[in-house]
């Protein structure tokens, strides 16, 4: 017994900042970032934390499953972008919607929704749980160079979130990391400590794109073989594949690489940019609420990065 999906919400904040804006304080173009990237807009927050988004997000999921917030039993935050080191994020949005239940935040940068999924799936099998909140929830915006036209054209805000409860939806799944310091990097704020020597670095966004490319097609195709294999299926059965949003030339690759039919490859990247833990709930709930994802549809979720890490799973979508 693990779980099934009960609702989902996601949220963005309402500042849409296009690639012609970009363009007006940095040496890019809308031609550059929408052919090498897919992105044509991002939602970059103004006035919002990222303890707003995931709060929006998470009320949106728990209306859906209309559950009340004291009906759940454990809430999961995916973030590197938290608003405070402590308390957690996930903890902040417990005392904001009213629940009483443990809480957390698990870091595992863009895999970290389906890392929550898998560690969430742990507590339903135990029997300590019965009803869940899920969320990814990143303000990637305060952790960029905005000089550097290189990353900070790719990001974006947001947060996605899903009410899991009692079922057998979670069909399998894969969690897997590389410990690699050289391809992505986000080095953390030096501190003020007068007896600490080592130099102080900028606490932005340092990546190597290519090599990041390289992994993430490499991990998304074996990934989504492995637990298209372990749910006992073939690609053929697989209705939708719900791609973390890096870049849509990944996800191109990723396409021909398996033989699943490339309209079941789903994308929002043009709209939203890369947010991280935050994009496959937020792509979820985009194709939920349009009404796409239909009684027992196998759907694939799959991410990589920071980490670097990996991740996939194989849903069997319910309709309530
Ligand atoms: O979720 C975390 C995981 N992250 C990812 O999955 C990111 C994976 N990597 C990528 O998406 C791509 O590697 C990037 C979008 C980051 C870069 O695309 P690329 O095709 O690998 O470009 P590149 O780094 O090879 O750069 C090509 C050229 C360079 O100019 P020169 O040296 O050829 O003259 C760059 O300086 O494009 C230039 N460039 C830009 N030009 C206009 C880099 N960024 C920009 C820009 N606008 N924003």
């Amino acid at each position: 017994m693990n779980f099934e999906v009960i609702g989902t919400g996601h949220y963005a904040p309402e500042n849409v900042v296009t690639n012609d804006d970009l363009a007006k304080f940095l040496d890019t173009s809308d031609e550059w970032i929408s052919t090498r990237v897919g992105v044509k807009e991002r939602r970059i927050c103004t006035t919002e934390t990222t303890a707003d988004l995931a709060y929006q997000a998470a009320m949106n999921a728990i209306t859906m499953a209309d559950i009340s917030p004291q009906e759940l039993d454990l809430i999961l935050c995916a973030t590197i972008s938290a608003d405070d080191v402590s308390p957690s994020l996930a903890c902040t949005l417990q005392k904001r919607i009213g629940a009483d239940c443990p809480a957390m935040d698990i870091n595992a940068a863009c895999s970290g929704f389906i890392y929550m999924l898998e560690t969430a799936a742990g507590f339903f099998e135990r029997g300590t749980v019965k009803k869940a909140l899920v969320i990814g929830a990143e303000r990637m915006s305060r952790l960029l160079n905005w000089n550097d036209r290189s990353t900070c054209v790719i990001f974006g805000d947001g947060a996605g979130a899903m009410v899991l409860s009692t079922g057998n939806s979670y069909l399998s799944s894969k969690v897997f990391a590389k410990g690699n310091t050289d391809v992505i990097r986000i080095p953390q704020m030096h501190g003020m400590s007068p007896f600490y020597k080592n130099e102080a670095e900028e606490p932005y966004l340092l990546m190597n794109g290519q090599e990041t490319f390289k992994f993430a097609v490499n991990a998304m195709t074996k990934d989504v073989q492995e637990v298209v294999e372990k749910a006992g299926l073939q690609e053929e059965d697989i209705a939708f594949v719900v791609p973390h949003q890096a870049n849509l030339r990944i996800i191109d690759s990723a396409k021909r690489k398996l033989s699943i039919a490339p309209e079941r490859f789903c994308s929002n990247i043009e709209r939203y940019g890369n947010t991280s833990a935050a994009s496959i709930p937020i792509l979820v709930d985009e194709l939920n609420r349009d009404g796409k994802l239909k009684d027992k549809d196998k759907v694939v979720l799959c991410s990589f990065g920071g980490g670097l890490s990996s991740a996939a799973c194989v849903l069997e979508w319910k309709v309530r």
